[in-house]
């Protein structure tokens, strides 16, 4: 793929690319008011051992400008933080959590942070991101005069062609990192995304989950999960986009975090709890330097490991607390189990010569799978037909590998509150 967007590039008439190849994941600041400078310094040491290179910090408007508020103390603990760990950070500025931003404060606020250490620049200049914030596109022209920022904006909203042509715009960050209905998710609009950027930088988001049940926000649907974390990384393998925002590190509300689970419960929103507690994630974050080698073509680590995932609860096991399939307000509501499979999802890192064998076992049956071909090997076992039960999770392969057996939390009919959990369990070796 590099080749192809060289070729075009070339036939278009552009200079070839910077391939910076760097990978962020996005923070939400307000999930981490109750911070200490340490809980930033033992957070990024994790980010960074996955081999994530930075942090797109989300703040929102009304908490940042708050004086004496928590967004300024967190961003300051943050900076510091990451200033003396070769970590980079760049803001993130929500313009649908509080409202719009008025330029003033989002020249403030970038000035504030700009110069420290940490800050990622793009051709030397401080990178700056949004959540949406489109019909605002006109204020960046004077934000950047007076900032010097590189403009990185998501503004999923208006389509890729429609964001691409907003003004100011010096690259884009997508937002659609999840599959519409049934289907597994694809690389189509990331490329209309690189059609649409002629040459500017993509920044393309990768996502492993996606359910939320907050009805205080009127939010409550899942987008189908299941193989799309590995999907996606293959996918940024054969894209090569110039830059990878991980969607996300802590949003708890939406059941798409990497990071570890806060030590208190004060962290998720109310409602999430219900879903959240327990279902930990940083599993994943053992996958990431090994994704992240095949996008950065550097070798892979010498380790081996197999990750696996499910939810708690088979599909009709309980009430589908009135969850729909798809984002109701601009896509078809289906039925929860109409998109997402009861199976237990796992990838087996073995070595690149090496064919694994991995064995699941559910309630005491075990079902063995054998991949094709040498090398990572992704793939699922239903629990449709086995039931309730113990799950544990085994590998061998033809190198002499042996990993596990890893016990993982039982599946159970027994839904908290008789509704079913569609968020993933996550687990590993
Ligand atoms: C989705 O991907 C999985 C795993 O690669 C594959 O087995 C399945 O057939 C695909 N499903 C659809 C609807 O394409
Ligand atoms: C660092 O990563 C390695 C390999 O994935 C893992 O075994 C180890 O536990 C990690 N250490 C920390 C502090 O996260
Ligand atoms: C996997 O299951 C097969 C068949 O039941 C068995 O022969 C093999 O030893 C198992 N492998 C592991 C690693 O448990």
């Amino acid at each position: 793929m590099l080749s192809r967007l060289l070729a075009y590039l070339t036939c278009a008439g552009f200079a070839a690319p910077t391939l910076a190849q760097s990978v962020f994941a996005h923070v939400i600041v307000g999930n981490t008011y109750s911070y200490t400078r340490d809980d930033w310094v033992r957070e990024i040491a994790i980010a960074s051992n996955a081999s994530i290179d930075g942090f797109a910090l989300n703040i929102a408007y009304l908490d940042t400008i708050n004086p004496g508020g928590f967004v300024q103390a967190q961003l300051d603990n943050a900076y510091q933080a990451a200033d003396g760990a070769g970590f980079q950070l760049f803001l993130s500025l929500d313009y649908a959590a509080q409202g719009t931003w008025d330029q003033n404060a989002v020249i403030k606020t970038i000035t504030d942070y700009s110069s420290r250490l940490s800050q990622f620049k793009w051709e030397g200049r401080p990178v700056a991101s949004t959540f949406e914030g489109p019909d605002s596109a006109g204020d960046w022209g004077y934000i950047k005069s007076q900032t010097n920022c590189f403009f990185v904006p998501d503004f999923s909203s208006q389509g890729a062609f429609g964001a691409a042509a907003k003004p100011h715009v010096d690259g884009l960050l997508s937002w659609n990192a999840w599959p519409e209905g049934a289907n597994n998710m694809t690389d189509a609009d990331d490329q209309a995304y690189v059609a649409a950027l002629k040459g500017r930088p993509y920044m393309m988001p990768v996502s492993p989950w996606f359910y939320t049940n907050l009805p205080q926000w009127s939010k409550n649907w899942l987008w189908r999960g299941d193989h799309l974390w590995h999907h996606r990384w293959q996918q940024v393998a054969e894209m090569q986009p110039t830059l990878v925002e991980i969607l996300t590190w802590n949003d708890w509300g939406e059941s798409h975090y990497i990071g570890p689970l806060p030590a208190t419960d004060s962290a998720i929103p109310t409602g999430a709890q219900l879903y959240v507690k327990g279902n930990t994630h940083h599993a994943w974050l053992k996958d990431l330097p090994h994704y992240i080698a095949k996008y950065k073509h550097t070798t892979r680590p010498d380790e081996s490991h197999v990750t696996f995932w499910y939810r708690l609860n088979p599909s009709n096991s309980g009430s589908s607390g009135g969850t729909t399939c798809n984002a109701p307000n601009f896509q078809t509501p289906k039925r929860p189990h109409e998109c997402v499979a009861d199976a237990v999802f796992f990838t087996a890192f073995v070595p690149d010569n090496a064919i694994a064998t991995v064995n699941v076992t559910i309630g005491g049956e075990t079902q063995s799978v054998t991949a094709i071909a040498p090398g990572i090997f992704h793939s699922s076992v239903s629990f449709n037909d086995v039931g309730d039960g113990a799950v544990s999770v085994a590998v061998s392969a033809s190198d002499g590998t042996e990993i596990g057996p890893v016990n993982g939390a039982a599946i159970t009919t027994n839904c908290v509150g008789g509704i079913v959990n569609w968020n993933a369990w996550v687990g590993g070796s």
